[in-house]
């Protein structure tokens, strides 16, 4: 008997067929992860992309902000942390950091797979070819010689199109959650979830059955103190401060809920409307400028549209705000780092968990807060008020740590105030933690000389078979 081949088999064999036919591998038909491939075809949008790369100067901020080390001790930030640069950067930019260390084999860590997730087009090419339990699967390393393509076009777009896409599952379930799928949302609001699939804040899900994989927290909501509650509720943490003891949260860069609270977010002015607006050709033809950048580089286009101010008025205005956040982001990371050192002295003088508890949860609530505030990038741009908020929350909770601290060094019979280490600097913060900073640094460069040139050469090999 004849089989009768179902719409679907029949797509799915003649797929297949088309893909032996080509002698091309099995490779994802979703998403063209080289964006070299749109050069001709989408010129404009293709160079000014390209153009991101203009941006790259690196910041070290461990050496602008020693006290960042002592904040994230025990964390890999602590080795390694510098300011974002442009979109082309992503890939060489997680490949050189010290966080990620550097494994000599596919198995080594210390880094999970899920920290490629908003790297690369070829993060939703490998969930679309293997399911995202075989993405998911594995340390980091493994995905070195798959992960290769900066950030670009397949990351917000359907193939081949201009029309925008969600790429990842992760971002798409999240988005739903809040209540708008993508593809019922408006033309506005995707401009704006297109960015929100990477500015955000997320975590690695640790479950029986999942094995790190990418969830935001929003089940109840995105204010930092739904989030917190949200974690508080899970008992979840990212490490355990190497000081203190206390089980934390490293906030990642929740700036598409930071700008859901600003001023211009409440109004939808969207993320493209500052970051990526319509500007001409030279030949006079409309096009979206995809060098995703500093607003005021084309104030004509960007805040000029809605705004009568001047660029001088605007820029001003913008660096007050800056001044503002940063000054009371400064008085928290004080407070913060004498609160991991007093926390320590209580451990050390024989504090009880059960004395320990209650201030932890302090310092826990007090830095998350902090990093909220200050890693949600351009916050003082999007929503300086709720930064300030925030911040003077901090500052409160590490307030309330550090005088519940002072009764219980008192009652230990422990001299106040304690002698805290020199951490006056990037290198003395480290040294304090006792950290080889020599050998993470000779590992690195090791890591790149032999490993790195391994994965381009499988990389290219690989894609020398795609159509
Ligand atoms: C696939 C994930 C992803 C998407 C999508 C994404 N970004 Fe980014 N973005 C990043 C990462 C990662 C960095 C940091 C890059 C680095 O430092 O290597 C970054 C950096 C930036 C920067 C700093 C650039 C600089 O020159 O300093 C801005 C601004 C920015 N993104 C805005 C946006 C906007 C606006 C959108 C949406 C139109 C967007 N991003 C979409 C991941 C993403
Ligand atoms: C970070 C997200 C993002 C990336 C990366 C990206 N685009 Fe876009 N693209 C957009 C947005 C947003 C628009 C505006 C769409 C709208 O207004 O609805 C757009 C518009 C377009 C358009 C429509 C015409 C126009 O200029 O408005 C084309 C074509 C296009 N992009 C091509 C590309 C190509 C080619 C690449 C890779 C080199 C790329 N895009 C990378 C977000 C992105
Ligand atoms: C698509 C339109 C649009 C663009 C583009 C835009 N804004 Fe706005 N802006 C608004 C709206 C709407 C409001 C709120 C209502 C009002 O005050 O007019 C607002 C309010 C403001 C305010 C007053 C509220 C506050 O934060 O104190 C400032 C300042 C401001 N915008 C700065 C900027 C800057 C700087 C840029 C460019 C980087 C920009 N805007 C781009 C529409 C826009
Ligand atoms: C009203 C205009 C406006 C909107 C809307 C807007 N931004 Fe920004 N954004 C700015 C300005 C202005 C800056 C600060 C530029 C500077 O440093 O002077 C900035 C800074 C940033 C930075 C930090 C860049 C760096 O190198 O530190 C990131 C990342 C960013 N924005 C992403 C986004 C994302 C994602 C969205 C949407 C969720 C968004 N922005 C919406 C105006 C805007």
């Amino acid at each position: 008997m004849v089989r009768t081949l179902t719409k679907k088999t029949f797509a799915l064999s003649a797929m297949v067929v088309a893909s032996l036919l080509a002698g091309s591998t099995f490779a994802s038909d979703k998403t063209e992860p080289r964006n070299e491939v749109y050069k001709d075809k989408f010129k404009n949008q293709y160079e000014t992309w390209h153009d991101t790369s203009e941006s790259k100067e690196v910041v070290d901020m461990l050496e602008q902000v020693p006290s960042l080390v002592v904040l994230w001790a025990g964390y890999g930030f602590a080795k390694d942390y510098n300011a974002p640069r442009g979109h082309m950067y992503v890939v060489t930019d997680l490949r050189n950091t010290l966080r990620t260390g550097a494994p000599k084999s596919a198995e080594d860590g210390p880094m999970p797979m899920a920290c490629w997730s908003c790297k690369s087009p070829d993060v939703p090419r490998m969930i679309e070819e293997q399911g995202e339990d075989g993405y998911f699967t594995g340390k980091w390393a493994k995905g070195g010689p798959e992960i290769v393509n900066a950030l670009g076009c397949a990351d917000c777009h359907v193939k081949g199109s201009s029309k925008l896409r969600m790429s990842r599952p992760f971002a798409e379930r999240a988005m739903e959650t809040l209540g708008t799928p993508f593809d019922k949302a408006s033309k506005k609001d995707k401009q704006s979830m297109v960015c929100g699939q990477c500015h955000v804040e997320y975590y690695f899900e640790k479950t029986k059955d999942k094995k790190g994989f990418v969830k935001f927290p929003w089940d109840m909501g995105t204010t930092v103190e739904q989030m917190e509650a949200y974690y508080d509720n899970m008992e979840f943490s990212d490490w355990t401060h190497a000081v203190s003891k206390t089980p934390m949260l490293k906030a990642q860069h929740p700036g598409y809920e930071t700008w859901q609270l600003g001023v211009h977010g409440k109004n939808n002015v969207s993320c493209t409307d500052c970051h990526m607006p319509k500007v001409k050709s030279d030949k006079g033809r409309k096009f979206t400028d995809h060098k995703v950048g500093n607003p005021f580089d084309r104030f004509e286009e960007t805040c000029a549209t809605c705004h009568e101010q001047s660029k001088e008025f605007m820029v001003n205005l913008t660096e007050e705000r800056k001044h503002k956040v940063a000054d009371l982001k400064a008085r928290a990371e004080a407070q913060l780092v004498k609160a991991h050192f007093e926390a320590k002295a209580a451990w050390d003088a024989g504090a009880t968990e059960t004395e320990m508890k209650p201030i932890l949860m302090d310092i826990r609530h007090s830095q998350w807060r902090w990093d909220y505030a200050t890693a949600s990038h351009g916050v003082a741009a999007h929503a300086a008020d709720e930064a300030l908020r925030v911040l003077g929350t901090a500052v409160d909770k590490a307030a309330d740590a550090r005088i519940k601290l002072a009764q219980l060094l008192a009652a230990k019979g422990v001299k106040q105030p304690i002698a805290y280490p020199d951490t006056s600097t990037k290198a003395k913060a480290q040294a304090a933690l006792g950290m080889d900073m020599k050998k993470l640094n000779a590992d690195k460069a090791e890591f790149k000389k032999t490993i790195l040139p391994k994965w381009d050469a499988e990389a290219e090999k690989r894609e020398a078979t795609y159509k």
